[in-house]
């Protein structure tokens, strides 16, 4: 635990007058020393040598400025202060215990509440839709050379691959909630030798970043997830630096229309509306970019919606877009839709069917991406 507390005004100082700071690690020695009843013995538990652990200690008590323990015949036995410190560093350790499990079940809540999940398929999923959509989003997601940039929400890199390799003069920090797929995100930027992007492990409600450090920040699909995604943009708001920019691409679920018409693929794609709305989120965010951005403070807004149009002359697109994109979406949540009876195991067969019917020859499919770029004034 990277944890340090300062002991001036904890339960500590009344015991002693620390003029120092005491580190988590020495409360764990004498906790473990306690427990254990000998140096060697906690010298093995902590992965220590019996030298370091001997160190530690006398560096503890010259913090202390008095003796934990009073050493008879090579034993150690607790002095009254000792007592005072080992009981209440025992009730600090707990805290901290208890603190790291809270944040911990909020990670864990928030990891469950993301709606398309960790797999494998979603992987594939995210990798095909970025590869696809790829010009029509990003020909012009450009910044000035030596810029920082913050990616928010960064999943498996599909998008840091991209706008990596189209910025090779600026950095970017790509932060996720999820370290699964923040490894595959290494993974593929070692793959593709991309040397400008730093992964880190963030929720962007508390990012782990100086107030005004980033030049830019971009985000890809990711305030349709959040609960109260005006919380995450004043987090934004607070590391953009004055005159910086950030970029919001959202879908829209509600702009998705399609040839042949099916009541059975509009109950499907209702279902995963319906789904994400019950974990917090919002399918059909991108219509809303602009008034979202405009409360939140940013200025100089310009949205542009992005309309996907597949027929039989793109069939690259009829792969890419309706199949591996789209339907695989809503048919990657069949099994929480069905968990949560939100429609029938036989509606959203219906329901995938008919999107795949729309692959078809004669088929036709649209749906609309918005795009916001906004300054910080
Ligand atoms: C639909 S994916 C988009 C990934 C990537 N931007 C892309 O377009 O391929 C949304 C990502 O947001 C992440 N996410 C959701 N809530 C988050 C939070 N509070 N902080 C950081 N990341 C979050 C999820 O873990 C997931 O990887």
């Amino acid at each position: 635990m990277a944890l340090f507390i300062r002991t001036e005004a904890d339960q500590l100082s009344s015991v002693f007058n620390i003029k120092v700071m005491i580190e988590v690690r020495h409360l764990k020695l004498i906790d473990t020393i306690a427990k254990v009843g000998s140096l060697k013995k906690a010298a093995e538990k902590l992965f220590l040598t019996q030298s370091a652990l001997s160190h530690q200690l006398k560096e503890l008590e010259a913090q202390l400025e008095t003796q934990v323990f009073y050493r008879i015949n090579n034993q150690l036995h607790f002095t009254p202060a000792g007592k005072e410190f080992r009981d209440a560093g025992a009730d600090i350790l707990n805290q901290l215990k208890k603190l790291e499990n809270s944040v911990q079940q909020i990670n864990q809540d928030q990891l469950r509440d993301y709606v398309h999940g960790y797999s494998e398929e979603e992987t594939k999923r995210l990798n095909d839709q970025a590869k696809t959509v790829s010009d029509l989003l990003h020909w012009d997601s450009i910044w000035e050379d030596g810029s920082l940039i913050l990616e928010a929400g960064c999943g498996v890199g599909a998008q840091t691959k991209i706008i990596c390799s189209s910025n090779p003069a600026s950095n970017f920090i790509a932060v996720d909630l999820s370290e699964k797929s923040l490894s595959q995100a290494n993974e593929m930027v070692k793959e593709n030798d991309i040397k400008n992007v730093e992964f880190k492990q963030a929720d962007v409600f508390d990012l782990p970043f100086d107030d005004a450090c980033f030049d830019h920040v971009f985000i890809c699909f990711l305030l349709e997830h959040l609960k109260s995604p005006e919380v995450a943009l004043k987090e934004f708001k607070r590391v953009l630096k004055k005159g910086g920019t950030i970029t919001v691409i959202e879908g829209d679920h509600g702009s998705t229309y399609f040839y042949p018409e099916s009541k059975a693929a509009r109950k499907a794609i209702e279902a995963q509306i319906s789904l994400q709305k019950m974990n917090g989120g919002n399918t059909n965010i991108g219509r809303q970019l602009y008034p979202i951005l405009n409360d939140a403070g940013f200025k100089d807004i310009k949205v542009s919606p992005r309309q996907v149009y597949v027929d039989d002359s793109k069939p690259e697109m009829i792969e890419g877009f309706i199949k591996n994109t789209f339907t695989a979406m809503i048919r990657g949540v069949t099994e929480e839709a069905l968990s949560k009876k939100v429609i029938s195991s036989q509606e959203m067969e219906d329901g995938i069917q008919d999107l795949y019917k729309t692959a078809e020859g004669g088929g036709t499919f649209c749906y609309t991406f918005f795009k916001a770029n906004a300054i910080l004034e």
